[in-house]
């Protein structure tokens, strides 16, 4: 039986909700990974260092796991003053900021309206080193939904780059070759997380036989030329790319409805979605690289010392997960067989 042994990887962006829906999903995340850089996109959002302490306490408890260690983001607004980011950055557990365009995605309303008023605090990021997270999509509506990455591009990161040439980016869930070949042409101080479903899936599995809520997030899944650029960029081993699953619950019936939540959960899953990514480009020697080294050397935080194993055993993934609302969670390749299986 084949066997994989890598250093306990690390979720560089993950939704853990709150509530109820966080004392369900926070287990399998801290069961897979080390570290997780958890989203501040709550409603309302974690703006403050304040609210971030509140926030992580409640992670805690949901996760119920010494070894799990939660890394706290505050949300970035017009408003975001400078002196938050430097008590952001003397707590030593908020480790960036996350900038969702406003209108962009789930609750992003309280989101960035337009980046130059975030001046101030984007200053104070690039002078203190802490990063900033991007939900890389344009807003406005006369852009078409496949587009809004590579003009976010041209309109707002390249010109966002050239102001604040040494500010830290990490550009989250890239979706397309554009992106890409961006992140490759930019400096150190640029990286980009890569999801399970970016690397696995292209926009056919949104329509597959008929219309596939639980294969719809954003940024949406792309073109198959999209999903082969990012296989080749997550699979080279090079250091600016690294695992972000953006694993992103919603219950059921929000997904399964007439207006339909964005967002795939994958944490159940998540190690092993990647190796079956890794395992189809005959990379299983890049996984190590990618889930559990390049994103500590970015953000200058130490690698993990410990191990996990991963085994080549087929295993049926559950149609879905009850909440204790009665409700349930459908997760990413619901019933389907995954070949590979996180065993300690
Ligand atoms: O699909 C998504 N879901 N994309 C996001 O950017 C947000 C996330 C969520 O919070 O549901
Ligand atoms: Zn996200």
């Amino acid at each position: 039986m084949k066997q994989l042994q890598i250093t306990r990887p690390d979720d560089w962006h993950v939704h853990l909700r709150d509530n109820d829906m966080l004392n369900h999903v926070a287990p399998f995340t801290a069961q897979q990974f080390a570290r997780a850089i958890v989203m501040p996109n709550l409603q309302p959002p974690v703006t403050t260092v304040k609210l971030a302490v509140e926030y992580v306490d409640r992670i805690i408890n949901a996760v119920n796991n010494d070894r799990f260690e939660p890394l706290m983001t505050l949300y970035l607004t017009d408003d975001t003053s400078a002196e938050e980011i430097i008590l952001a950055e003397k707590s030593c557990f908020v480790k960036a900021l996350k900038l969702y365009p406003a209108g962009a995605t789930t609750n992003s309303s309280a989101g960035v309206t337009d980046i130059r008023k975030c001046d101030a605090a984007l200053a104070a990021m690039e002078e203190t080193g802490l990063p900033l997270l991007v939900h890389g999509e344009v807003t406005a509506p006369e852009v078409d939904v496949f587009d809004r990455e590579k003009v976010f591009i041209d309109q707002v990161l390249m010109p966002l780059m050239n102001r604040f040439p040494k500010l830290k980016i990490v550009f989250e869930h890239i979706t397309t070759a554009d992106a890409v070949e961006f992140v490759l042409n930019t400096g150190l101080n640029i990286g980009a997380t890569i999801t399970p479903q970016h690397l696995l899936l292209n926009r056919n599995a949104i329509f597959k036989g008929g219309l596939r809520p639980h294969n719809y997030c954003l940024p949406v899944l792309k073109r198959e030329q999209h999903r082969q650029a990012l296989l080749h960029a997550a699979t080279s081993g090079h250091r600016k790319f690294f695992l972000g699953t953006d694993s992103a619950p919603h219950t059921r019936d929000n997904k399964e409805s007439g207006c339909g939540c964005a967002g795939i959960f994958s944490a159940h899953a998540a190690i092993e979605m990647y190796a079956t990514a890794f395992e189809q480009q005959n990379a299983l020697d890049k996984l190590e690289a990618f889930a559990s080294f390049n994103g500590p050397d970015f953000y200058g935080l130490s690698r993990n010392t410990e191990t996990v194993t991963l085994e080549r055993t087929p295993w049926v993934i559950p149609d879905d997960y009850p909440l204790a609302s009665g409700e349930t969670l459908v997760p990413m390749m619901a019933g389907e067989t995954i070949n590979w299986k996180l065993i300690q």
